[in-house]
């Protein structure tokens, strides 16, 4: 079949999460049938908001991954833990969940393709327990593939409505104060849940599935620092915003009493020891050219119109291409 105007039958984890529920609308609306996986006991499911062919089931259990994947064209797996109580969590999800569903896949005749939303994080993976998963969950499916075609792609921070923590990073920063929690002279990339959305239809067209690992960005060269993002917030917000940082000492006990507190009150910490080691990191910047010779994949969002929609602000371009986040 000519992989440019195919579409068939995907099977999608992490529909109920933030980057999950945009891919699953866009594939949809690019006339993919989507199967998705639905933990039963997820506060988030909505299923009449999404024309999908629904399998309750979790990345724990096998018998509901083969439903999940029984006769798919491809296989995009988003779901993961971006914030867990402990080490083991990442692991059993972040890694086991990738192992457990490309040996499910492996196993599909014909195979479908594989596609796995990993993280940039994976690149540092001695960073920070997420990290470690991450890069082994990519490990897990490098070594499980056994023939299948897979892809790995490796975003950056991801905003866009519905990413909690920056959510309440730029919403801070739209109120007139910016928390800066990393160093001065730390550079990272960011991309647009939407820009996201669009690289992953841009694989499923292309047929890039030859095993590599592909790092994307919003196209804005360099990445950025947190001054930079508090000077373009107080740019669309047309008022001025105060740089407020965090100094590292702080958010060290912030971190320690919030781990402390969640294993009281059992919830799933997301400023952690080891995120505040990923929030230190010097360079997060990452590189778009090897994923654009592969796709032709640019770009649409930049940080400012970005920004305007996640701040509710409305597209300052008419008529962009892309749908309303
Ligand atoms: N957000 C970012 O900035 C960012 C950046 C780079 C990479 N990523 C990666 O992108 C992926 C999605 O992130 P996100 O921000 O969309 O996270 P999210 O909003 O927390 O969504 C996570 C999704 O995974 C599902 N899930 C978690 N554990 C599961 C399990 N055991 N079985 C089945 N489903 C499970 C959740 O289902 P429930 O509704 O049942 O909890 C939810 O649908 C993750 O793999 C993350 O590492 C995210």
């Amino acid at each position: 079949m000519a992989l440019e105007s195919m579409t068939g039958t995907v099977a999608l984890t992490g529909v109920t999460g933030f980057i999950g529920s945009v891919l699953a609308r866009r594939l949809s609306a690019e006339g993919w049938r989507v199967r998705a996986l639905v933990r039963p006991a997820s506060s988030k499911a909505r299923k009449d908001s999404l024309a999908a062919e629904w399998i309750d089931g979790t990345l724990e259990d096998s018998e509901s991954l083969c439903r999940l994947i029984a006769g798919v064209d491809i296989v995009i797996h988003c779901a993961g833990l971006v914030q867990a109580s402990s080490k083991a969590d990442f692991i059993r999800v972040n890694v086991g969940g990738v192992a457990r569903l490309a040996q499910v896949a492996a196993k599909q005749k014909p195979l479908p393709r594989f596609l796995l939303i990993s993280s940039l994080a994976a690149r540092e993976p001695d960073i920070s327990p997420y990290a470690s998963s991450k890069r082994q969950g990519e490990m897990a499916l490098a070594s499980g593939a056994a023939g299948m075609g897979w892809t790995i792609l490796r975003p950056p921070a991801v905003y866009g409505l519905g990413n909690r923590a920056l959510d309440s990073l730029f919403g801070w920063m739209g109120r007139g104060v910016a928390l800066i929690l990393g160093p001065p002279n730390m550079r990272f990339s960011l991309l647009h849940v939407e820009d996201l959305a669009d690289a992953v239809l841009r694989c499923l067209k292309g047929g890039v599935f030859a095993g590599q690992t592909f790092e994307l960005h919003d196209g804005h060269p360099n990445g950025y620092t947190w001054g930079e993002v508090a000077n373009t917030v107080a740019q669309v917000r047309e008022r001025r915003v105060l740089h407020a940082r965090v100094p590292v000492p702080v958010l060290d006990l912030l971190a320690k009493a919030n781990t402390l507190l969640s294993r009281v009150f059992r919830y799933a910490p997301m400023l952690t020891p080891g995120k505040v080691r990923e929030l230190q990191h010097p360079n997060w910047v990452c590189d778009n050219d090897e994923f654009y010779r592969a796709t032709g994949w640019v770009p649409q969002l930049s940080l400012e119109e970005g920004l305007r929609r996640t701040l509710g602000l409305g597209p300052a371009i008419a008529g962009s291409a892309l749908a309303q986040g």
